[in-house]
């Protein structure tokens, strides 16, 4: 576990991180019970304005940064990407809305592997710094494209064309949940509070309506002091993704579980974990601003929903089955020996079991369309929804 007194910080991150706390400490003293929901707490580390990790100019994608993603390791992803969506892209209208694009590089290599200057890239990200990251990695790589790009600050109406986001659902910050330890008295929320020195800690809140609940929280017998996230606001995110969509398909790629995989009784801690500089920790109150702070997808509240909003579903599998179904073991033919090599580094970090090619799992969604997205055949795991 990552200890911030074993990392040395720049006066700059130790600037953002003093200034943020003091925001939340504030808004925790000027509550009426002196504590914050625990989504409340995560929203201000990783989007206040300026400040929070996904909002400061301090580094966070990549090798430099604190963690690596699919996009981050190459073009194979995109070329993935772009291979399960042609067909489907054609028939919806040649337009991508890419959600929270991170450095750009997802964005740069879909339309350096579509090479199609009807091609329409539409980008929405909250995070301002994000942003002009994401301009510059397009400007410097994909020029030639850089006109068919457009930022937008929400999500638009009677959009056709293909919906993409990759790991955005675990940034969309959950609440705590515990088990009582009188364990018929249910489960109550974790809310963060201070302690006498002004540092955060994990405060007992209000009961949890038991109806609010996943079904599998409701029925299993649950040790006392069990740990575990819910993700409220998810269910809004896809209602806000059905109402967007008039005509087209949803690509959402995510670390997570079915719901009865995500809620075992033996995950005593639940999902939640922290990264800075590659390593993992699952302290939240530390590194306030400075490292990104995430949980596991319930992708059975995923389908669900999608299917309440009026979604098809397309299918649901693992990272690694969606790639190799859309033929990324077949890309190292055209290269040289060399290049060869890098491939397959990259493949196997992205098909790797017991790690991202497992544990992150796609699901595709559409509406009103004929063409399939490809790569839902090979592994389906529609059953452990
Ligand atoms: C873990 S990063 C993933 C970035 C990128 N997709 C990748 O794969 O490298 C999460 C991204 O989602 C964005 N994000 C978080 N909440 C969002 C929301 N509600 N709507 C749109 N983007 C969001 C963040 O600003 C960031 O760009």
């Amino acid at each position: 576990m990552t200890n911030q007194n074993q990392l040395k910080l720049s006066p700059q991150a130790e600037a953002i991180q003093q200034k943020l706390v003091q925001l939340i400490q504030e808004k925790i003293r000027n509550s009426d019970t002196k504590e914050i929901g625990f989504d409340d707490f995560v929203n201000m580390a990783l989007y206040e304005p300026q400040l929070g990790y996904y909002q400061n100019n301090l580094r966070t994608f990549g090798e430099q940064g604190d963690f690596i993603t699919a996009p981050e390791m190459g073009n194979l992803f995109a070329h993935g990407i772009a291979k399960s969506i042609k067909d489907a892209l054609s028939e919806a209208g040649m337009s991508i809305l890419e959600i929270g694009a991170g450095s750009g590089q997802l964005a740069t290599d879909l339309l350096l592997t579509f090479n199609n200057e009807n091609l329409k890239y539409l980008i929405l990200e909250p995070s301002a710094t994000l942003q002009s990251l994401q301009n510059e990695t397009i400007k410097t790589q994909a020029d030639k494209f850089y006109q068919q790009v457009t930022w937008l600050n929400n999500l638009p109406e009677n959009f056709e064309g293909i919906i993409i986001a990759n790991e955005v659902m675990d940034a969309i910050p959950c609440q705590m949940i515990q088990k009582q330890e009188d364990k018929q008295d249910g489960w109550h929320y974790l809310n963060v509070g201070l302690d006498e020195g002004g540092g955060f800690v994990w405060q007992a809140g209000e009961a949890v309506e038991l109806s609010s609940l996943p079904a599998a929280l409701q029925s299993e017998d649950y040790p006392a002091d069990y740990m575990t996230e819910l993700r409220p606001w998810l269910s809004g995110w896809i209602k806000g993704l059905s109402k967007c969509l008039k005509k087209g398909a949803v690509l959402l790629f995510d670390y997570g579980y079915g719901q009865s995989e995500y809620y075992h009784s033996q995950r005593l801690k639940g999902t939640l974990q922290c990264f800075s500089r590659h390593t993992k920790n699952d302290n939240p109150f530390q590194l306030v601003g400075l490292q990104d702070i995430t949980a596991h997808v319930d992708f059975t509240q995923v389908i669900e929903t999608a299917h309440n909003e009026g979604f098809d579903i397309e299918g649901y599998t693992t990272q690694a089955g969606f790639l190799i179904e859309n033929g990324i073991l077949d890309q190292q033919a055209a290269v040289d020996e060399k290049q060869q090599y890098m491939m397959s580094q990259q493949i196997q970090k992205l098909t790797t079991q017991g790690q991202m090619g497992e544990i992150i799992k796609v699901i595709g969604l559409s509406k009103q369309m004929t063409a399939d997205l490809k790569g839902f055949d090979l592994q389906c795991q529609l059953h452990r929804l």
